[in-house]
């Protein structure tokens, strides 16, 4: 089977695990401070905040900007619902706007008329690695005095303009081990924000700026040495991986037939975390065959957030046709750095077949 990802560890991943494990620093210490200044730098912005996982960063980053009870945050329905639920642990409500077709980012379009006294943040989701329309959705939430969360957990190194994701807004980052770049779990919060950047520090490590001083309710939600090691050595490759995910792509659009493609706005660098087309008729069925000939397709997602049952046991009702049309349609297709041609070509040849 061609997996659909592929954690690529290498020896310098190995070697640097070793050194970690040999200095006795095991948990949060300086190479997770190294791995945040390497982070900061790579994404453009003063600060970044490692965090156990994406989930801990968008949790930490909602409360870092005082996201609470009785607060309302505008997100997309079409995401891994950690997006949303993130919202929820805070205690405040998730709104979902509707997608847009093309790019299955939230539509700025229809935010505005989601906006309440009650709205106190929006947080767009860089779906597959696609940079949501950050332009629109800054210029909304500077009008309305918004704070703005990207859960950029599926885009490291995606930009508009050259401007990275994560830069706009407060950034989260999710390295798990299917993402662009990996720490087994992991993630990581960036902002330009002195305030911010001190209040999630703090609510990672138990609301504590000194050691023993508990300033403001915080969780364990740290990352070890032994990742950041692993991460910074991903980091370094990250260029080199990203630019073959691009070509993979670019070789699949180019010779796929009968099926929708993705799409990338001029200015726009899509790192195409996942590689997602849409059938027409049965796509569960085509996603077993594929399956069956050996080849790791997969559906993400297959029911928009506000349709799980956890949401509708929370009442929610929303009729977002284009998100529920959209997670009838998609399917994702191997785009990894690891493909070999020969696999990029059997790709092309069961999907043209179907
Ligand atoms: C869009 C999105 N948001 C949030 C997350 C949560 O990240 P994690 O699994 O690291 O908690 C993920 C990844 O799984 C994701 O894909």
């Amino acid at each position: 089977m061609i997996p659909i990802a592929k954690p690529l560890m290498g020896e310098e991943e190995k070697q640097a695990v070793i050194a970690v494990l040999e200095s006795g620093q095991l948990a949060q210490g300086t190479k997770v401070q190294e791995f945040e200044e390497r982070f900061a730098a790579f994404c453009g912005v003063k600060y970044a905040i490692a965090t156990s996982s994406g989930t801990t960063a968008l949790h930490t980053a909602l409360l870092a900007h005082g996201i609470a009870p009785g607060d309302e945050v505008i997100t997309a329905p079409f995401t891994f619902i950690a997006s949303a639920n993130s919202i929820l642990f805070t205690g405040a409500k998730p709104i979902f706007v509707d997608i847009e077709a093309d790019s299955y980012n939230i539509n700025p379009t229809l935010i505005e008329e989601r906006i309440t006294l009650r709205t106190k943040a929006v947080l767009p989701v860089h779906l597959y690695g696609n940079p949501s329309d950050m332009e629109a959705i800054m210029e909304i939430a500077d009008r309305h005095g918004l704070v703005v969360i990207e859960d950029a957990c599926q885009a490291h190194g995606a930009s508009i303009h050259g401007k990275k994701v994560g830069s706009f807004g407060t950034g989260c980052f999710s390295f798990y081990s299917t993402k662009n770049i990996t720490t087994a779990e992991g993630g990581m919060i960036t902002t330009n924000d002195d305030g911010v950047a001190e209040r999630a520090r703090m609510i990672r490590q138990h609301g504590m700026r000194k050691r023993y001083y508990h300033e403001v309710l915080g969780y364990n939600f740290r990352l070890t040495d032994i990742q950041a090691a692993i991460g910074l050595a991903q980091l370094g490759k990250l260029p080199e991986w990203t630019a073959r995910r691009i070509e993979n792509a670019r070789y699949l659009t180019e010779r796929l037939q009968n099926v929708l493609t993705p799409t990338v706005r001029d200015g726009y660098l899509h790192v195409f975390h996942q590689y997602t087309i849409r059938v027409k008729g049965d796509r569960d069925t085509a996603v077993k065959k594929l399956n069956a000939a050996g080849i790791g397709a997969r559906i993400y997602y297959p029911l928009a957030v506000h349709q799980q049952l956890v949401y509708r046991q929370l009442g929610y009702q929303d009729s977002l046709p284009v998100a529920e049309r959209i997670s009838r349609e998609v399917m994702s297709l191997p785009v990894h750095p690891a493909l070999t041609l020969a696999e990029l070509d059997m790709i092309v040849g069961e999907v043209n077949k179907l």
